[in-house]
């Protein structure tokens, strides 16, 4: 394990290289970061609970054929995904406003938004992840615009399903951020999937009956309670039984081994979709 080439480490995960060409390891850990790294703090179990939600709700996904770079768990924290060329941009879909939206435009936090926005950023931290538009991500070259569409495509379809899972258990999916990757098949073709990580980290998820936060705007906002929150998330996931896998930071070893089992098996048959529209090029009439 201490040999494993680390590539890189983020704030919330570190990638190692895979077993094979075109894989990583995504290692989840406990760190909490906000508001571009100023606020920090470690939240024992954080990375066991991420890992899980990300690993299921991607695996789900790709059964509605939404390609995301999930291969399989490997253990509590790890997962195997397939290597991809991250593309620049966050792509954020509202469906409530809350966080900065509900600042920027003066909105009541819990507005319902007549129809879901979609809001991108470009990937620097050195600048803070600043909020751009379609304008901004072609003319930088960021994104071509045939990649964009797909981008946009994948979003609203993966918004549309994570909202009716997650009604389905009692919960309101107000706002998530997305990261795509280019893969490239044998024959030069291109794929793009979806990748990184979707869970408490990355969503804003609130008790539909109670309005409660089960999301990151606990360590933002200083509410407390986060693995609470999150493993609420999981057990209604049905991923982790009732009485939870960590408590008081000590984690069930053999409980989250078993799971990770079952979680393997609901992955194993998984194809990559292949993108089959020409790359639009200029002067060409767009449908
Ligand atoms: N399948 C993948 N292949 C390659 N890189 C990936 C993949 N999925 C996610 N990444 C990248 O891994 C990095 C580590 O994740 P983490 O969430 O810790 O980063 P971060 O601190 O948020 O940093 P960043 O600002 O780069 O996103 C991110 O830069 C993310 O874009
Ligand atoms: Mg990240």
């Amino acid at each position: 394990m201490s040999r494993r080439n680390k590539l890189y480490e983020g704030k919330a995960k570190i990638i190692y290289e895979g077993p094979e060409p075109g894989t990583v390891i995504h290692h989840y850990k406990d760190d909490a970061t906000a508001f571009n790294n100023q606020k920090r703090d470690t939240i024992a179990g954080k990375g066991i609970l991420t890992n899980r939600i990300s690993a299921h709700l991607m695996t789900r996904l790709e059964g509605i054929g939404i390609p995301t770079h999930f291969i399989k768990s490997l253990n509590m924290r790890e997962q195997l995904t397939r290597e991809v060329e991250i593309i620049p941009i966050e792509l954020v879909v509202r469906n409530i406003a809350a966080g900065s939206l509900a600042k920027r435009l003066g909105l009541d936090e819990g507005t319902i938004l007549p129809k879901p926005i979609i809001e991108f950023y470009y990937k620097n931290d050195g600048l803070g992840d600043p909020m751009v538009n379609e304008d901004h991500i072609i003319t930088m070259g960021w994104a071509d615009p045939y990649e964009l569409e797909e981008m946009i495509l994948m979003s609203g379809r993966t918004n549309d399903y994570l909202n009716g899972l997650f009604a389905g258990i009692g919960l309101t999916l107000v706002d998530f951020k997305l990261e795509y990757g280019r893969l490239w098949g044998e024959h030069g073709e291109l794929y793009i999937i979806l990748a990184d990580e979707i869970s408490p980290d990355t969503c804003r998820i609130w008790d539909t009956e109670s309005k409660k936060k089960l999301d990151k705007d606990r360590f933002r906002q200083d509410l407390g309670g986060l693995i609470e929150a999150y493993q609420e998330v999981a057990v209604r996931l049905g991923l982790i039984p009732r009485e939870g896998l960590i408590k008081g930071g000590d984690i069930n070893e053999s409980l989250a081994a078993s799971l990770e089992e079952i979680e393997n098996k609901l992955g194993a048959s998984r194809n990559i979709r292949s993108i089959t529209r020409p790359k639009p090029t200029k002067g060409q009439p767009q449908h």
